[in-house]
């Protein structure tokens, strides 16, 4: 596990294996203690400049070794694009990218030059918050090789300040920057796990396990309580697995009479559309239909060590969605936790189905407002490319509070639209709903879906379907899951208690 600290001192004056320095496209490629270095190195940093082969664009890295020149063996440069456009997101990236090279290359210790990252309107707080995330999140892996050598990773990483006031600021952000990074990296290990193991109970006691060691309430609701209750869709979409159900609460208690947040995860623990079978292509990533479950339970990780004023409910309808002579079928009318009823067009759109049932139970339980994470709809995919998260809601306001807070944490988010004239697709003529809308606008009419039972309580869904699971290892992303949300919904209930 890679550690990150803080320390005082002149960054080329300390023996590590590399030493990290921004370089910006432009003008003035070198500052601080990279014009320092540039002249202890003869201005052979500058030369590596004119030859066009360093160009300071946002992610490059090129390494350069110190001959004994300096202490540090070498000068891992990294850009980070224009300094007047750079902002934290470009920080984290640029660390990420450094980190991955410098890995690969075997070293162990390394340095980072934080005077060289210094970019207006970016507090140390900040920066520092910044490049422990992105050291963090670039170093994970999931692997179960059976041959995987002993570990030889990066394992610290000094962020080098010039002050002592300055290191307060920077160490801050970087004990933010960790949770976070930590419970983002357990997310990714929740959705990356194969789904015969991830079922619906050990999802559970995942859940449990959060709570024990952060001192939170835990409540797993079995197969006979979901029907005892009438959450009528979640127990038909579970009907056809073998493993069973499970509904899983945890509870944040802030400060006395402070309103609760409700933060809801589709867990569905392997999605094989059920009866409506979906092709073997189709079904590869599905392992990670829990990815908005994994994010909420991540998230209240890193809220029950934050400790904000708000206090925060998280509901997760988890099971699996599968075909068999049990499973529910096409035809089928549901009665949900509310009473409302749904037709079943089609067994794949499962996920709306239990998000019905957990956002009705959110809203009995009284909490307000109301987030939903889900892997919920191919048709986001195809709307928004990977690059973003769809927002979608019944509160323009809450919606833009919900993309301001991924902003901050460095997880894109786009409204989509909701007129009214969406809900008609969904009107069922045997019941009061069904559940697809057809092909068009598919990720509008699957929000328009959860919003019935969300009602009139503020309510933001966040489609992750995008943006769950990444194809390619980039910047501080790592082929695999991205455990996307949590560090935007961990800043929302942030945001929200300093309010
Ligand atoms: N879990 C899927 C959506 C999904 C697809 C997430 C690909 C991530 C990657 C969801 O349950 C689903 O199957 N949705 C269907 C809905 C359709 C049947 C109305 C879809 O998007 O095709
Ligand atoms: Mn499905
Ligand atoms: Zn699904």
């Amino acid at each position: 596990m890679l550690q990150v600290e803080v320390i005082v001192g002149d960054p080329i004056a300390l023996e590590r294996d590399a030493v990290i320095m921004a370089v910006e496209e432009g003008e003035r490629p070198f500052v601080g203690s990279a014009a320092k270095a540039d002249r202890k190195l003869g201005g052979n940093l500058s030369k590596l400049r004119e030859w066009g082969e360093v160009k300071g664009k946002l992610g490059e890295v090129t390494v350069v070794h110190s001959l004994g020149l300096i202490p540090p063996r070498r000068i891992a440069l990294v850009g980070v694009g224009r300094r007047k456009e750079a902002d934290a997101e470009k920080v984290r990236r640029a660390i990420g990218s450094a980190v991955k090279v410098l890995t690969n290359i075997g070293c162990k210790r390394v340095t980072v030059a934080l005077d060289t990252f210094s970019i207006d309107g970016i507090s140390a707080e900040n920066l520092g918050r910044a490049v422990a995330e992105g050291s963090l999140l670039a170093s994970y892996k999931y692997q179960r090789k059976s041959d995987s050598e002993k570990t030889t990773d990066l394992n610290l990483l000094e962020i080098v300040v010039s002050s002592r006031r300055i290191a307060t600021d920077v160490r801050e952000g970087v004990q933010l920057g960790c949770i976070l990074a930590a419970a983002t990296n357990f997310a990714r290990d929740l959705v990356n796990t194969p789904a015969s193991e991830m079922t619906p109970i050990a999802l559970s006691e995942q859940a449990k396990e959060v709570a024990e060691r952060r001192g939170l309430k835990c409540e797993v609701y079995d197969e006979g309580w979901i029907e005892r209750v009438g959450m009528g869709a979640l127990r038909a979409v579970s009907l056809g697995s073998e493993q069973p159900p499970r509904f899983i609460v945890l509870r944040y208690e802030g400060e006395e009479n402070a309103p609760t947040i409700g933060l809801v995860g589709k867990g569905i623990t392997f999605d094989s559309g059920g009866l409506c079978l979906k092709t073997a292509e189709g079904m590869l990533e599905m392992k990670g239909d829990m990815a908005g479950a994994a994010a909420v339970i991540a998230a209240m990780d890193a809220i029950a060590q934050l400790k904000p004023k708000i206090s925060v409910l998280a509901c997760i309808p988890a099971t699996e969605n599968m075909p068999s002579g049990k499973a529910f079928k096409p035809g089928d009318i549901l009665r949900t936790f509310t009473g409302k009823t749904i037709e079943v067009v089609n067994t794949d759109a499962e996920g709306r189905l239990i998000l019905a049932d957990a956002v009705a139970y959110a809203k009995q339980q009284g909490a307000c407002p109301i987030l939903d994470v889900a892997t919920l709809t191919g048709a986001a995919i195809i709307a928004l490319g990977p690059f973003c998260t769809g927002a979608f809601g019944n509160d323009e306001a809450l919606v833009r509070e919900v993309i301001e807070a991924g902003k901050q944490a460095g997880e894109p988010i786009w409204a989509m639209p909701m007129f009214d004239d969406y809900r008609e697709l969904i009107k069922s003529e045997v019941a009061d709903i069904k559940n697809t809308g057809g092909r068009p606008g598919g990720a509008i009419t699957a929000a328009w879906f959860i919003g019935e039972f969300a009602g009139d309580t503020p309510w933001v869904h966040l489609d992750i379907a995008p943006t769950f699971w990444s194809e390619k290892d980039s910047h501080y992303f790592v082929k695999g899951a991205t455990g996307v949300m949590v560090r935007t919904l961990v800043q929302f209930a942030l945001n929200r208690s300093r309010q």
